[in-house]
C-alpha cells in the first residue's frame, strides 16, 4: 500500500518520477504527489486522485531538478485530499518526506511536539514523523540522516521511507522496516529508490533490496552508505533484477487483468518448467530440496495467507490430504497471528503471497519462526520480505501481476501447490506410480487446456451480459472446486460490487437458499468427479426456486445442459487439477461484467494490491 519512488542524478527527476509513480498506481491511487529540488528551491506538489491528476496540476509548475521524491497513496491516516498526500514537508519547507506504512505511536509523538510549539497541516502519521526529524535536527549539530535515525529510534510501527532535504541536495536518505524498499545503482553515479523495482528496471539491473531497520544514505559524492538504526554500517548487497520491461505493459489488452488472465498458458508453464518431467516420471522444486524429509514426516503444516492467496491455499490443502496424507489446517493470516495459536518445532508453516509483502501473513509467519516452526514461502515477488524471512521456499514464476485482482498469481500458486503435493506423495508412498505418472501429464497438458477456454471467451461474454446488472450472485462447488467458488465470489465482488458469496454447495440449504429468486445468478462448478451428482441435485434445487445456473461443467456433459441457463465447458482433466480450469471463466466473467458495469477494472475502488498495513 503506497507507492515511493525517489531519483538523485543527472538527469531531470520529475519524469522518471511520474512513470515510476504510474507504475506503482496498483499500490494505491488516492492520491500522488512530488517534491523536487530545483535551484535551492524545494518544490511540493500533491493532488488528490490519481498520478494523472498531479501531472495536469503540475503543467504550468517548475518541475525541473535533478532530484526528487514521489508517492502514490492509499489512505490510512486522514481522508484522501490534497492535504493529507504525500509528500509532507516540515514547518520550516526544508525537509520533504514520503512513507509508505504505518506510525502507531504517531498521536503520542504529535502531542509531545504541539507542546513545544509545532502545528500540523494534515491528519497524517507521516508529517508527524517529518516533523520530528526537522526538530531533532534543528536542535543538533548533527547530520539529516543521523537525525532520521534518532527519530526513527522513537517510531512503533511500519515505514518505508525517502527524505529529500534543501540543505543536502546531493543526497536523499531512506530507511525501511517492514515496508519494503528497493535502491537502484544507476550507470552514471545516480541513485533510483522504490517501493518494488519496477520504476527502476529500466535505467539500472543493480539493486539493493533494503531490509528491515535500515537506512540508506544516497549520496551522489560519497556514494550509497547503508546503516542500522543502531548505527553499525553494513555493506550493500548488490543483485541483479531479472525483471524485464515488456512484463510490466499492457501489450495491446485494455486491462493488465485481461492480459494477466490471457498470460496464463505461459505463465503455468513458467510455473512448472524444469520443475517436472512427465516422461521420466519426477518432480522436484529446488527450493525446499532440503525440507522435504521435514515436510513428508510432519504431523500437520498450517498454511497462512489472506484473499485470493487464502483460496490458493484451500486448495493446496485438498492436494496434500488426498495426495499425500499430510494434515493441513489453513488460516487466515490476520487471524492466525493474534489468536495465540498453538505451534511446535515440529510444525511447518507455508505462506503464500503473490506480493510477499502483505503485512499479516509477514507477522503471522515470524510469529510462527519466534516458535521454532519452520517456515517456507510461495512468493511471486522475487527478492520480497517473505522470500527473505522463510527457511525455504519455491516462486510461482507467474511475472509482475499488475492488475489489483489476482488471476495468474492464483493459478501459479496452486500450480506449485501441486507440485509440492505430488513431491510429497512420491516421497511418502502415497501415490501409484501410475497415478503419479498421469497426474504429471495432466499437469503438463494443463496450459493447452487453459488456453482453449480462454478460446471461448466470446461465449463467456455473452453470458456476461445477461448477469451485468444482477446485485447480488452465489457461487457453488464442492471439494476443491468449494475454494473456486470462494475465489469466483471475491474476483466478482472486489472489480464489479457486486454482492457476491461462495459456499460449498451442500451448505447451500442450511442458509443461502433462502436468498435465492429469479433475480439471482449462481454459478456452479459442475464438473466430472466425486461429487457430481450430488452438485447436479444442488443445482435442481437452485432450479426449483427459480434461481439462473451458470454452470461449469465437463466438456460433452449434458446432463447439466440440460437444466442450466447457461454452460461453460472446459476441457477434461483430472479432479485434483481441476480448479486449475475451472477458475478461468469466473476470471473472465468477472472481467467482462466489470467492464460492462464501467468499473474501473484494474484498479477497483478502496484497493490496493499490496497490502503492507494490517
Ligand atoms: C484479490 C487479491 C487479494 C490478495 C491478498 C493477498 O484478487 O488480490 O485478495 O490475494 O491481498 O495478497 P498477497 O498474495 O500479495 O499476499
Amino acid at each position: 500500500m503506497c507507492g515511493i519512488v525517489a531519483y538523485i542524478g543527472e538527469r531531470e527527476a520529475y519524469p522518471i518520477i511520474i512513470k515510476g509513480l504510474k507504475r506503482l498506481e496498483y499500490r494505491g491511487y488516492d492520491s500522488a504527489g512530488v517534491a523536487l529540488l530545483n535551484n535551492g528551491a524545494l518544490n511540493l506538489y500533491k493532488k488528490q486522485g490519481k498520478v494523472a491528476n498531479l501531472e495536469a496540476f503540475t503543467e504550468d509548475k517548475d518541475r525541473g531538478g535533478s532530484a526528487g521524491i514521489g508517492h502514490t497513496r492509499w489512505a490510512t491516516h486522514g481522508e484522501p485530499n490534497d492535504i493529507n498526500s504525500h509528500p509532507h514537508a516540515s514547518s520550516d519547507g526544508e525537509i520533504a518526506m514520503i512513507h509508505n506504512g504505518i506510525i502507531e505511536n504517531y498521536d503520542s509523538l504529535k502531542r509531545e511536539l504541539q507542546r513545544k510549539g509545532y502545528s500540523f497541516k494534515s491528519e497524517t502519521d507521516t508529517e508527524v514523523l517529518t516533523i520530528l526529524v526537522e526538530d531533532i535536527y534543528k536542535n543538533s549539530d548533527i547530520s539529516l540522516a543521523e537525525a532520521l535515525r534518532l527519530a526513527l529510534q522513537q517510531v512503533v510501527g511500519a515505514y518505508a521511507i525517502v527524505l529529500i532535504s534543501r540543505k543536502n541536495p546531493r543526497q536523499l536518505i531512506a530507511a525501511r522496516k517492514s515496508s519494503p524498499l528497493v535502491v537502484g545503482i544507476g550507470k552514471d553515479n545516480d541513485f533510483f529508490c522504490a517501493s518494488d523495482a519496477t520504476p527502476i528496471v529500466e535505467y539500472t539491473k543493480k539493486v539493493v533490496y533494503m531490509e528491515d531497520e535500515e537506512i540508506a544514505v544516497l549520496d551522489l559524492d560519497k556514494g550509497l552508505k547503508l546503516y542500522s538504526i543502531d548505527d553499525v554500517a553494513k555493506t550493500p548487497y548488490i543483485q541483479e533484477l531479472e525483471l524485464h520491461l515488456e512484463a510490466l505493459e499492457k501489450e495491446g489488452y485494455d486491462h493488465f487483468m485481461l492480459k494477466e488472465i490471457h498470460e496464463q498458458p505461459r505463465s503455468i508453464t513458467d510455473c512448472f518448467r524444469g520443475r517436472l518431467n512427465a516422461d521420466e516420471a519426477w518432480v522436484k522444486l529446488g527450493g525446499i530440496k532440503d525440507y522435504e524429509e521435514k515436510i513428508a514426516n510432519a504431523n500437520r503444516i498450517i498454511m497462512i495467507a489472506c484473499g485470493t492467496s487464502w483460496h490458493a491455499c484451500l486448495v493446496g490443502e485438498y492436494l496434500f490430504e488426498d495426495l499425500a496424507r499430510i494434515n493441513v489446517e489453513v488460516e487466515y493470516a490476520s487471524e492466525f497471528r493474534y489468536r495465540n495459536p498453538i505451534i511446535n518445532e515440529d510444525d511447518i508453516v507455508i505462506a503464500i503471497s503473490q506480493s510477499g509483502e502483505t503485512a499479516d501473513t509477514l507477522a503471522a509467519l515470524e510469529l510462527a519462526k519466534s516458535k521454532g516452526a519452520t517456515i517456507l514461502g510461495i512468493c511471486n515477488v522475487v527478492g520480497s520480505s517473505i522470500s527473505r524471512i522463510t527457511d525455504a521456499g519455491s516462486y510461482t514464476h507467474a511475472g509482475p501481476e499488475i492488475g489489483v485482482a489476482s488471476t495468474k498469481a492464483f493459478t501459479a500458486q496452486v500450480t506449485v501447490l501441486t507440485l509440492m503435493a505430488l513431491s510429497l506423495a512420491k516421497r511418502k508412498g502415497t501415490i501409484s506410480d501410475s497415478t503419479f505418472r498421469t497426474l504429471l501429464s495432466e499437469l503438463e497438458a494443463i496450459p493447452s487446456k487453459v488456453q482453449e477456454i480462454l478460446d471461448t471467451n466470446d461465449k463467456i461474454k455473452f453470458i456476461s451480459e445477461q448477469y451485468q446488472h444482477a446485485s447480488n450472485a452465489l457461487y457453488l462447488g464442492r471439494g476443491s472446486s468449494f475454494p473456486v467458488a470462494l475465489e469466483g465470489a471475491l474476483k466478482l465482488k472486489e472489480i464489479s460490487y457486486i454482492h457476491a458469496e461462495g459456499y460449498p454447495a451442500a451448505e447451500m440449504k442450511h442458509g443461502p437458499i433462502a436468498l435465492i429468486d429469479e433475480e439471482m445468478p449462481v454459478f456452479v462448478i459442475a464438473t466430472q468427479g466425486t461429487s457430481y451428482e450430488k452438485v447436479v441435485s444442488n443445482i435442481q434445487e437452485v432450479k426449483a426456486r427459480k434461481g439462473k445456473i451458470i454452470a461449469v461443467v465437463t466438456e460433452g456433459d449434458e446432463t447439466v445442459k440440460g437444466i442450466a441457463d447457461h454452460v461453460i465447458e472446459i476441457p477434461e482433466t483430472d479432479e485434483q487439477l481441476v480448479p486449475l480450469l475451472s477458475t478461468i471463466p469466473f476470471q473472465l466473467l468477472s472481467y467482462h461484467i466489470a467492464v460492462m458495469r464501467g468499473c474501473n477494472v484494474d484498479q477497483p475502488r478502496n484497493l490496493a494490491k499490496s497490502v503492507t498495513v494490517e
